[in-house]
């Protein structure tokens, strides 16, 4: 288990390591498993732009790198003074993973704070039913 201002003093730290070249906008974000094992992403833009990928993209796909599929907590910092909440990209991306009631909390610079549900977030979000899908 990690405390959340642990999390916060890594996410800054990990801000100097975003790619973010055409943009300038740098963003960290973290995952947590329903153990408290945290997972850290940044965004990595790209000279082809749609290539780039979000922070919490990146954060999502060490959790699973790491055999972890279920999000309880998602956390998120950037280089911009006001609070930044996930595109809706993200949301969908966060949401495939999200436990009931997955809290996202985002960071600004001089240390506002700002949480609500991925549900709050992503209304009526849509999941496929993989047995359904994928009957034996
Ligand atoms: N970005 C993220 O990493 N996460 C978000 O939720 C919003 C946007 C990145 C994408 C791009 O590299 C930069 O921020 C500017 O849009």
């Amino acid at each position: 288990m990690t405390d959340v201002a642990t999390i916060a003093r890594e996410l800054r730290r990990l801000l100097e390591n975003a790619h973010a070249p055409y943009s300038g906008v740098h963003v960290a974000a973290a995952v947590e498993s329903p153990d408290g094992v945290v997972h850290y992403g940044v965004n990595v833009e790209n000279a082809a732009y749609p290539q780039g990928i979000c922070a919490e993209a990146s954060a999502i796909a060490a959790a699973v790198t790491n055999g972890c599929t279920q999000i309880t907590r998602v956390y998120i910092a950037t280089s911009l003074p006001e609070l930044v909440w996930p595109c809706g990209g993200c949301r969908q991306k966060i949401f495939e993973f999200s436990t009931d009631g997955c809290e996202v909390v985002t960071f600004s610079p001089d240390g506002e704070e700002g949480r609500q549900t991925i549900e709050q977030l992503l209304p009526l979000g849509f999941r496929l039913n993989t047995t359904q899908v994928r009957p034996k």
